[in-house]
């Protein structure tokens, strides 16, 4: 007879082990700190029908995952905040039936036991016990706006609470968006994350190194994703952390290439921007390469401008640098790279001045990373860009992008590169995470190899 599976092998199951538990334990007790005698509503993402009967692989909701380490939808974490804080969650029951056809279910007794909470109830009674837990609170904190739907709910909470007042019973008087709270935490990555997030860059990086290999011309940008993804799951990663893009020649000057159907031809670059998420968290690696593997000279002198721009803004990034230090290093380089192609005139200054550079260079160098490939957390306090400060994640991608056109010359038309690498500050000034060939030289012998 088969074992049912125990709670403990379905935490392994989502990299969330018994000693992790201690880390979102404490990271509700951060949200409790924030509350006053507040309290927090933060529900985890639906399922989504794809068609008929059958759902997207299922993805919780960063934030609700965040606080929890808990991978079951239908769940809600409730966050009492005050003199004496309260950690409830609220999950499906366990059902033995349904248990047969979609997996182990947690169940509330168990889930609060292995999940440590102070108490965990059916979602089935969220209507019934959500009122009681608002009353007399003065302040509700949830995802204000996320979702219609759950406005819509927790409006007619707190209406139920409203009706409660000639009992003597107050509703809260303030609503205030929970995520500003958690945005600023999760910004900083503890060691545990940090773990998975160099897992999810490890097997990238080697996802990236397969799909150079198997990059020859006459075959197809799909097939090449077949490599990326393939390497993904092999190495455990759940799912791409993002669509891959897998974009040949002109497709490369697509900034949100999906397609990947043509096919590869000899003489034109390939750039793929593709990763994994592991345990929950992004990679996020761009890599631009020829391919038959080996560069053109009008090739190679791009790319090295964009590898210069690039090693110029990874250099910035130290605590105390501000976040947008990377950008301005990356559009100065570029810039004068562009210069140097003969695809801009002037000066580099009046240039950057004139954002005449973002004709060939039109997004920013980086986001944060984390269990969102776009990550939470604000890029200015107060109007001013924010100061780097170790913990945080980010990625570095400059590019550069040539569409044809009369005054550009020939040899660079349709190239399109990026190079993106993801990035931890440090004490001292910053790791990078990712590691797939780079250099002209390393492409190269790699392909070769
Ligand atoms: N792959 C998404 C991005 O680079 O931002
Ligand atoms: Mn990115
Ligand atoms: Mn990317």
């Amino acid at each position: 007879m088969l074992a049912r599976p125990s709670a403990c092998n379905n935490l392994m199951k989502a990299y969330v082990t018994m000693s992790d538990i201690q880390n979102y334990v404490l990271r509700r007790a951060r949200l409790a700190a924030t509350l006053g005698d507040g309290i927090a509503i933060v529900a985890t993402a639906p399922e989504v029908p794809r068609n008929r009967d059958s759902h997207y692989p299922y993805r919780h909701d960063s934030y609700f995952y965040w606080l929890t380490g808990f991978n079951e939808p239908e769940a809600v974490v409730v966050q009492v905040g005050g003199a004496e804080p309260q950690s409830i969650l609220f999950c499906r029951n366990k059902d033995e039936s349904r248990e047969i056809w979609d997996g182990f279910r947690h169940g509330p007794e168990s889930a609060a036991k292995d999940f440590g909470f102070d108490a965990a109830y059916s979602i089935t009674e969220l209507d019934a016990k959500l009122p009681e837990l608002m009353g007399n609170r003065e302040r509700l904190a949830y995802a204000v706006g996320d979702n219609p739907a759950w406005d819509a709910r927790v409006i007619g909470w707190l209406n139920a609470v409203r009706a409660k007042s000639r009992q003597g019973i107050m509703s809260p008087g303030e609503i205030v968006d929970v995520r500003h709270a958690l945005d600023e935490m999760r910004l900083i990555k503890d060691a545990h994350e940090l773990g998975l997030m160099r897992r999810a860059a490890e097997i990238s990086t080697g996802a990236h190194r397969a799909a150079m290999r198997a990059t020859r011309p006459g075959g197809h940008e799909y097939e090449v994703e077949a490599e990326l993804l393939s390497a993904f799951r092999r190495g455990g990663a759940e799912a791409p952390a993002y669509n891959s893009i897998v974009a040949s020649g002109a497709n490369a000057c697509v900034l949100h290439y999906v397609f990947n159907n043509k096919p590869l031809r000899d003489g034109d670059l390939l750039l793929i921007d593709a990763a994994a998420e592991f345990g929950s968290y992004a990679a996020d690696i761009t890599r631009t390469f020829p391919v038959n593997g080996r560069f053109t000279a009008a090739q190679k002198d791009a790319y090295e401008v964009v590898l210069a721009a690039q090693i110029a803004a990874i250099d910035t990034v130290r605590p105390g640098s501000d976040w947008n230090a990377p950008h301005d290093a990356a559009v100065r380089v570029l810039t004068q790279g562009m210069v140097d192609l003969k695809l801009l005139k002037g000066s580099v200054d009046g240039l950057i001045e004139a954002s005449a550079y973002t004709r060939f260079y039109m997004h920013k160098t980086g986001h944060w990373l984390g269990l969102d490939v776009h990550d939470a957390g604000e890029y200015k306090i107060d109007g001013a860009w924010r100061p780097l400060q170790a913990g945080m994640t980010l990625t570095v991608e400059p590019g550069l992008y040539i569409r044809p056109a009369d005054d550009i010359p020939e040899a660079l038309w349709n190239i399109g590169i990026r190079i993106e690498d993801d990035v931890v500050v440090t004490e001292s000034g910053c790791e990078v995470m990712t590691t797939p060939p780079k250099t002209v030289a390393e492409i190269e012998a790699w392909m070769q190899g």
